[in-house]
């Protein structure tokens, strides 16, 4: 494992109290505007990296145009990702003009890629430093290097990766947190990028995850999610994934514990018995099959079958009956034929998931999927997407519809994104339930509450709170 050693921590701590001693020089505080695309583990690192910017002094801003600094944290596991994250930081061009010392700073998946750290050193000259994924702890050394005249950097070597213990954190919620365990994936599926953009797989010693597990509980934590790429390759001390998640559910407080992403090659029943076992366990359950068919699976190197992953699934509902089980799903795989894909829309038929997440296949470079022959015309691509999402969502309105006149314990998150008079939070299952906003329930914000559910609909449910 690559930890990070105390000094070079030390060491940076240093450099973000100089900073803040610069800063505080200024007639007003600096803000710093952060913009995150991609996963929950770069959502994570945001979180990180927002608190080493507050260690240093600088306020948070939600708008690009109040910034002093501003950082993109990027994602490159599809195309799109790639391009949304070029056209925001894109769009600095005009601030930087404005304002020369302004600090732009690009991070993430897309700039650990050697080809999109040579385009964004040469296209786009007003970015200050690149951060690749495994360096996010030198942040602070690198900033301060510019801000005192430094050369533009471009820090992106992420091939073996690291596991930085004890920066700051500013969380963007008390009630719901991540916890990264494990970074990196070595698993190398064909078609995925994040091999490349993550390095290799490495643990958190078990006892630091369980010292900020205790600390965002002391915090009010309520739902706590553990965070990794393959969180089953997680290993510390002899101690497997399965045993991690035992010992945080026998800590003190009231909170409920869920995990993502399960590698159906990996997940075993050891943890779906722990799972059974533990009232702080989510009876709920993400675990990626990506196609249905057993070839397409071979040639994404997968290393499952459907039959394995139905025999998984069969455990699952036979120690948790009502389990929620979510799925990532490919369609148009190089080479998928129309039966493969029809392979696919039967294993949704047969497994119902309660709710997928669909992605259209895009060819990333350094991967084999992106060097095959057939790869699938956009249109075919469009269509199998349409159909398969007109399944997934009958299905996932049909399971919801269950649902209603039962009661659910829920999260109460905030208010509902979608409608200023409702408030939204989360089942066990993480299905997402509104409830009428009121000062009464206003006051449940941040804490559990029993939820009796009055309507379904495909992507939510609707309730009122049990008196
Ligand atoms: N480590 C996790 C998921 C990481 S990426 C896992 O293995 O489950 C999240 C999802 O993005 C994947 O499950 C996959 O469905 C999708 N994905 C990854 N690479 C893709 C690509 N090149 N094109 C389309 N979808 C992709
Ligand atoms: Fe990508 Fe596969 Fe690793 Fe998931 S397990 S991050 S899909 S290579
Ligand atoms: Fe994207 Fe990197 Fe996450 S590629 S999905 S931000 S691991």
């Amino acid at each position: 494992m690559i930890k990070v050693t105390n000094e070079q921590i030390e060491k940076q701590y240093r450099i973000m109290h100089a900073v803040r001693e610069q800063n505080k020089k200024l007639d007003t505080p600096p803000k710093c505007f952060i913009r995150t695309f991609g996963c929950q583990q770069n959502e994570a690192d945001s979180e990180q990296l927002r608190g080493m910017a507050a260690e240093m002094g600088y306020l948070r801003c939600d708008t690009p145009e109040e910034a002093d600094l501003i950082l993109v944290n990027t994602c490159a596991v599809r195309e799109h990702a790639e391009l949304r994250a070029l056209s925001v930081t894109g769009q600095f061009k005009k601030l930087k003009e404005k304002n020369p010392a302004l600090m732009i700073g690009v991070c993430g998946c897309m700039v650990t890629q050697e080809h999109r750290m040579a385009q964004v050193k040469k296209s786009y000259p007003y970015v200050d430093f690149l951060i690749g994924t495994g360096m996010l702890y030198k942040f602070p050394e690198i900033l301060a290097d510019r801000l005192s005249g430094g050369r533009r950097s471009f820090t992106v070597d992420a091939a073996e990766g690291s596991v930085a213990e004890g920066l700051p954190i500013i969380r963007e919620s008390k009630a719901t947190t991540f916890v990264s365990v494990m970074y990196g994936c070595n698993n190398f599926c064909s078609y995925c990028v994040v091999p490349y953009t993550r390095g290799r797989e490495r643990s958190r010693e078990r006892a630091d995850i369980i010292a900020e597990v205790k600390n965002v509980i002391r915090n009010g934590a309520k739902e706590i999610t553990l965070l990794g790429q393959n969180v089953n390759s997680y290993s510390s001390e002899g101690r497997d994934f399965a045993d991690l998640v035992s010992e945080i559910c026998a800590l003190d407080g009231d909170f409920i514990l869920r995990f993502m992403t399960s590698h159906p090659k990996d997940a075993s029943k050891k943890l779906i018995d722990v799972m059974a076992e533990n009232k702080k366990c989510a009876k709920q359950f993400h675990l990626p099959l990506q196609s249905g068919s057993r070839r397409v699976l071979e040639v994404m190197n997968r290393k499952y079958t459907p039959e394995s992953y139905l025999s998984l699934v069969s455990y699952m509902r036979e120690k948790m009956p009502d389990i929620a089980i979510s799925s990532d799903i490919i369609v148009g795989f190089p080479g998928e034929t129309e039966e493969e894909f029809e392979e696919t829309l039967s294993m949704l038929r047969y497994v119902e998931f309660d709710m997928i997440f669909s992605f259209i296949y895009s060819p990333r470079p350094l991967t084999p999927a992106a060097a095959m022959e057939c790869q699938i015309p956009p249109e075919v691509k469009s269509e199998r997407f349409d159909r398969l999402l007109a399944l997934q969502n009958e299905i996932s309105l049909k399971k919801n519809l269950r649902l209603v006149g039962g009661t659910e314990r829920v999260l109460i998150e905030g208010v509902s994104k979608n409608s200023e008079s409702m408030l939204m939070g989360r089942a066990d299952s993480n299905k997402l339930v509104h409830i009428p906003r009121t000062t009464d329930t206003e006051a449940l914000i941040g804490s559990f509450a029993d939820v009796k559910i009055t309507k379904a609909e495909t992507f939510a449910l609707f309730g009122e709170i049990v008196k």
